[in-house]
């Protein structure tokens, strides 16, 4: 048997006599003690062992109190209960499952609209055959068709920065090539500016000028 340091046992006898658990002579294991030791602890052991009785029932129950609860153990009801938002976001999804498809639906719309078709609906829509002519035959603005506007503007680069800038900022300044037929052209800074056209339909309206009037 292996001997437990005489302090120890001590303590561990204090203990016992502290909770009303009684038996502290019979739990020692020195020698001949244990022979003797239910005869020498009878009239304190039966004295303490009818108070003991509450007291064990009590403590447990007070440390299971005292117990923090896990939250994985937190009882479902409480975990069933929905977030305040979920309705509101639920209700919206069929909503948003129109959009979603109304999305695809026009990107294909605009996505038929290239090229000759596109600049086509450019130049009527956005009013330059107000001012160039329905064909290109000019009017307020000079003839765009037959190649005049690529006599003006070799470049497609030019041509399209010349769209989204419009003439203002050229007024009374030549502009476009300076070898054309007849003489540079001068501006009269009456072409507004198509700056909010997309890159895409501003090269679509002046193809179509280029190659369609
Ligand atoms: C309000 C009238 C007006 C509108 C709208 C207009 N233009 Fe013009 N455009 C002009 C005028 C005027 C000029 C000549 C430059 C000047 O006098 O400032 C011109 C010049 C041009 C030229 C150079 C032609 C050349 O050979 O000298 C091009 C190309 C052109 N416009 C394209 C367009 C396109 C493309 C649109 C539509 C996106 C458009 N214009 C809309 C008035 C207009």
């Amino acid at each position: 048997m292996t001997e437990v340091p005489e302090h120890l046992l001590a303590r561990s006898r204090e203990r016992r006599a502290a909770l009303g658990l009684g038996g502290g002579a019979a739990a020692e294991p020195s020698g001949g003690g244990a022979a003797a030791a239910p005869s020498s602890a009878t009239p304190a052991a039966v004295a303490r062992s009818a108070a003991p009785a509450p007291i064990a029932a009590a403590a447990p129950a007070v440390i299971e109190e005292a117990k923090p609860v896990p939250a994985y153990l937190t009882p479902a009801a409480a975990r069933r209960r929905m977030p305040v938002w979920i309705m509101p976001v639920l209700a919206f999804l069929p909503f948003w499952g129109i959009l979603y498809i109304g999305a695809f639906g026009s990107r294909d719309k605009a996505e038929a609209l290239t090229g000759a078709a596109l600049g086509a609906e450019v130049y009527r829509a956005q009013g330059c055959s107000a001012c160039h002519g329905a064909g290109g035959e000019g009017g307020v603005g000079p003839a765009l068709h037959g190649g005049e506007a690529v006599k003006t503007f070799p470049d497609v680069a030019d041509h399209e920065s010349w769209v989204k800038t419009g003439s203002a900022p050229f007024r009374g300044q030549p502009y476009g090539a300076e070898d054309r037929e007849g003489g540079q052209r001068v501006a009269t800074g009456g072409m507004p500016a198509f700056s909010s056209l997309s890159d895409e339909e501003v090269a679509a309206v002046v193809l179509y000028e280029r190659d369609e009037l």
